[in-house]
């Protein structure tokens, strides 16, 4: 089959490799009608997540239709329309009976990796290096889905490929992260980062209940589209002192919840961000938290601040003086997605959010490495790319 394949930072390649297999009795294979290119795949792209090897199958944003089962997957026929969460989870461990799914015991076989840097592993996740399972991706012909019955989410007749592809991931994962703003009657939230998780976690806060929705990037159309589809106010960080922007917006009170949805490739004009790019081009320092370190100093006193955006390892000057002085609670995380499957289907079907709002490019697989340039220069006003392979 044709898979996108990982060769080092910036080289991404369409490559013929053995077609995938069903290993275990829990595993199904589906062939992919449609698959897309993540912020998080960026990071990849750019060298930034250890344990990457070349010829590694990325992608972790898949659906399309199952055309084998294993003996031991009962509840999903081949021929079914699947729509694939990233996180892989057995559905069975302490975690994913508490609904914690990307905190599965049981999906990293490579768990020691993650645990001699997070003291614990996360779940395994699709296309997203050997730390995380080694698990091949899904911007492919195929790919193996392990414990299929809790990892494949039947589509209903009736919805197109892009009505429901990114419930796969930046849905979800916008949604959770305004759920974890906590966000109540008259609050208003700012968002860093106006890209696809960005855009879903403009209108999830909406549809939670924010009064207000501060949006903040410096890329012209992701501004226009947070602004026209989200509705929100929008403010380009090259243009304005952000904090004082926000101050100046919330009668001197700041924001009530915060949202870095940009995460470990953050962009900056101030010295700090200067700073964080020299140390890590020379990898004395794995992030560059930017936006993370605006995002803090920004929140009002006793807000709440979540974050999204992906980060691998150790940060530099964090104000963690300011977090604890302020009374700032955090939530993060890699997105439960199986808990939120249902309930989005739910909006998409009675028509509270179409997400298609979101796709500037459609594109054959062959053509990925184009997919990947465009999206990580912004190039052709590219906000999200489809492959079909
Ligand atoms: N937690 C999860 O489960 C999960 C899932 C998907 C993606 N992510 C992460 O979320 C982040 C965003 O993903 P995406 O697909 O929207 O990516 P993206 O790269 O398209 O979007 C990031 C946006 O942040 C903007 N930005 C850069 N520096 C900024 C700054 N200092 N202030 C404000 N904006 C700034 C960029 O211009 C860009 O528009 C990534 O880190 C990705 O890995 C996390
Ligand atoms: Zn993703
Ligand atoms: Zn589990």
């Amino acid at each position: 089959m044709k898979a996108v394949c990982w060769h080092g930072a910036k080289d991404v390649r369409v490559e013929t490799v053995p077609d995938p297999k069903i290993i275990n009795p829990r595993d199904a294979i589906v062939k992919i009608t449609s698959t897309a290119i993540c912020g998080s795949d960026l990071h990849l792209y750019d060298g930034f997540i250890p344990t990457m090897e070349k010829g590694d199958i990325l992608g972790h944003e898949f659906m399309g239709e199952v055309v084998e089962i294993g003996s031991a997957v009962k509840n999903i026929k081949i021929g079914d329309r699947v729509v694939v969460p990233f996180t892989i989870s057995c559905g069975n461990c302490y975690f994913c009976q508490r609904d914690y799914w990307s905190l599965c015991d049981n999906s990293n076989p490579n768990g020691w990796m993650a645990e001699t840097l997070m003291g614990y592993s996360p779940s395994g996740l699709f296309g997203y290096s050997h730390m995380m399972g080694g698990y091949a991706g899904g911007q492919a012909e195929y790919a193996r889905v392990p414990f299929a019955d809790v990892g494949l989410f039947k589509i209903p007749d009736g919805l197109t490929d892009e009505q429901v592809l990114f419930l796969t991931d930046v849905f979800p994962t916008g949604y959770m992260a305004a759920e974890n703003c906590n966000i109540k009657p008259g609050d208003i939230v700012a968002i860093w980062g106006c890209g696809p998780v960005g855009q879903f976690a403009i209108k999830s806060a909406y549809l939670l209940g924010a009064e207000r929705v501060i949006a903040i990037d410096r890329v012209p159309e992701r501004l226009q589209m947070a602004k026209e589809y989200g509705n929100a106010e929008v403010l380009n960080y090259e243009e304005v002192d952000v904090g004082e922007a926000l101050k100046e917006m919330t009668g001197g009170r700041g924001p009530d919840a915060v949202m870095d949805a940009v995460g470990m490739e953050a962009h900056g004009t101030d010295f700090m961000a200067l700073y964080d790019k020299a140390k890590q081009a020379v990898r004395l320092e794995t992030d560059r938290p930017t936006a993370l370190r605006q995002v803090i100093l920004s929140c009002s006193k006793g807000g709440h601040v979540s974050i999204p955006g992906v980060y691998g390892g150790f940060l530099d000057k964090v104000p963690m003086g300011a977090a604890m002085n302020k009374g700032l609670t955090f939530k993060t995380g890699q997105t439960h997605v199986h808990k939120y499957l249902r309930p989005l289907l739910e909006y998409i079907q009675n028509g509270k959010i179409d997400p298609t709002f979101i796709i500037t490019h459609r594109l054959p697989l062959e053509q990925a490495p184009h997919g990947y340039e465009i999206f990580k220069h912004k190039k052709d006003n590219c906000i999200k790319v489809v492959l079909k392979p």
